[in-house]
């Protein structure tokens, strides 16, 4: 890992809540860790009309609230010398020149080369505009062509709102960047816990030989939130629980879960297989989105402020996928997400076949409980084996008992942001935690099906779930048709 010697991030929507709770309380952090490099600047760029110090102020008060540390009164201080703001609409073409006046300025100021990353934390309708100026003002040089100083952008998920869309932006992109350059977030990647799942699974000889349809019954993969919508109304209208969370962040779970093992941890190669998951699912016609998705609503969304009192878009999913190739064949996945749930608690859970009903297991009323590999994403980060033992005693009784793990007592301290590592691999220049276009695509295509149906679907009423509660009874019916049932998280 090597940290360039010098670093201009601009970060276009300086001034909104992603900067505010993410980006700058990330930065903050990787500067305390001694790892931004050795020169920086970093520029918020907004419509607000406010000089460098009132961005200052803003940023503390991110940090303030958001960072994982207190704030250190004297890293702070020069931390946020290197703090700028330029007040800019990205709508407006001359602003892109005032922009650059004031950056080269600004780099002239700190010594710094020229190498930069632009960060687009804005509504996504504003990815290709954005993206379209800078290639004007001359702001990118491609990896492919002169390539110095570099220039890489940084694009948040969504990534559109389906297929088209998700090409448009990434053909808007591929005009100015090229793909090497551009590192697009899912969040969840970046967590600590999802970065373990690799280790768990290749670091380790005892998990590996057991995951296939061999001994794999089926796989839970839950991201549960307690929260509503609260003021994001605007954006989730137009998204909804399968475009906000299925398609990104519980597919790059299942990715990780089910992939072969790479032949090596650099970028493409995992990418790849990765890929090759999510080309591995199993289509979906519209006979199997009905018997194979459930869509629903929190009782309660319609009255949220921002919601359209007729909307139909989902707060909860369920689904029952297969990867349909050789390791995986014939195992189920559910995935179920959703807000208003009774708690935040994200889990991947691989349940293992029952025993034969041979020695023990033989009462077909009390079957044993079956071992399970729980992955712990959030909170209480960790992994749990769930296996059978007998109860000390002079009869056989046989309880479930938990070998457990847990992030804070085994390393204690507090783990790094999923933004601390992703910013930090972007100026490192590794993109192996960030979506390749292929995968987002690929994501796309195949939900693509259970949108049409649903939308072709509308007169139909929309399930709903009472707040604080597991969703609708039609979750519970799609894996308990099977002879399954939920966990109890
Ligand atoms: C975001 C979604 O990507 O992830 C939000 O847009 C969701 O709707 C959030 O709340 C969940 O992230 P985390 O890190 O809190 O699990």
């Amino acid at each position: 890992m090597k940290l360039p010697p010098g670093v201009t991030i601009v970060i276009f929507g300086g001034g909104g809540d992603l900067a505010h709770r993410k980006l700058l309380p990330a930065l903050y952090n990787l500067y305390v860790d001694h790892l931004l490099p050795a020169k920086v600047a970093i520029v918020g760029v907004g419509r607000k009309d406010q000089p460098d110090d009132a961005y200052r102020v803003f940023a503390k008060d991110g940090v303030k609230q958001f960072s994982r540390r207190p704030i250190d009164e004297e890293a702070w201080t020069t931390f946020a010398a290197a703090l700028f703001w330029v007040n800019m609409s990205l709508d407006d073409e001359r602003g892109f020149g005032t922009l650059g006046a004031r950056l080269d300025g600004v780099e002239h100021e700190r010594g710094l080369a020229g190498d930069r990353i632009y960060y687009l934390a804005v509504p996504p309708a504003l990815f290709a505009p954005t993206v379209k100026q800078l290639a004007r003002a001359r702001f990118v040089v491609r990896a492919s062509q002169r390539g110095q100083p570099f220039a890489r952008g940084i694009v948040e998920k969504p990534i559109g709102r389906d297929l088209e869309s998700a090409r448009a932006i990434n053909d808007a992109i591929a005009e100015v960047f090229d793909e090497q350059q551009i590192y697009r977030i899912d969040h969840y990647l970046g967590k600590e816990t999802v970065q373990n799942i690799l280790v768990l699974r290749f670091a380790n000889s005892i998990f590996e030989p057991l995951m296939n349809q061999r001994y794999v019954d089926h796989v839970q993969i839950t991201v549960a939130e307690e929260e509503g919508v609260g003021t994001r109304a605007g954006y989730y209208e137009q998204a909804g629980a399968l475009r906000d969370m299925v398609q990104n962040h519980l597919f790059q779970l299942l990715a990780l879960t089910a992939m072969e093992p790479p032949h090596s941890l650099a970028a493409d190669v995992v990418r790849d297989e990765k890929l090759e998951v999510l080309l591995s699912l199993r289509p979906m016609d519209p006979a199997a989105v009905d018997a194979s998705t459930v869509r629903a609503q929190y009782a309660g969304y319609l009255a949220e402020a921002g919601v359209n009192p007729q909307s139909r878009t989902e707060t909860f999913v369920a689904l029952r996928v297969f990867v349909d190739n050789w390791r995986w064949a014939g195992v189920p996945f559910f995935l179920r997400t959703g807000k208003k749930l009774p708690k935040r608690a994200s889990e991947i859970a691989v349940q293992l076949k029952d025993v034969p009903p041979i020695l023990f297991n033989t009462n077909p009323d009390d079957r044993l409980v079956p071992n399970v590999l729980s992955i712990r994403i959030q909170p209480d980060e960790g992994f749990s084996l769930e296996i059978n033992s007998k109860v000390p005693g002079l009869q056989v009784n046989i309880d479930p008992v938990k070998m457990d793990f847990h992030y804070g007592t085994a390393f204690g301290g507090s783990s790094p942001e999923a933004y601390e590592r992703l910013l930090l691999d972007v100026m490192v220049g590794d993109p192996t935690l960030f979506m390749r276009r292929d995968a987002v695509e690929a994501a796309w295509r195949w939900v693509m099906p259970i949108l049409e149906r649903w939308s072709a679907r509308s007169e139909q009423p929309l399930a709903t779930y009472p707040g604080g509660g597991w969703g609708p009874a039609e979750a519970d019916a799609l894996i308990e048709a099977t002879g399954r049932r939920w966990r109890k998280l």
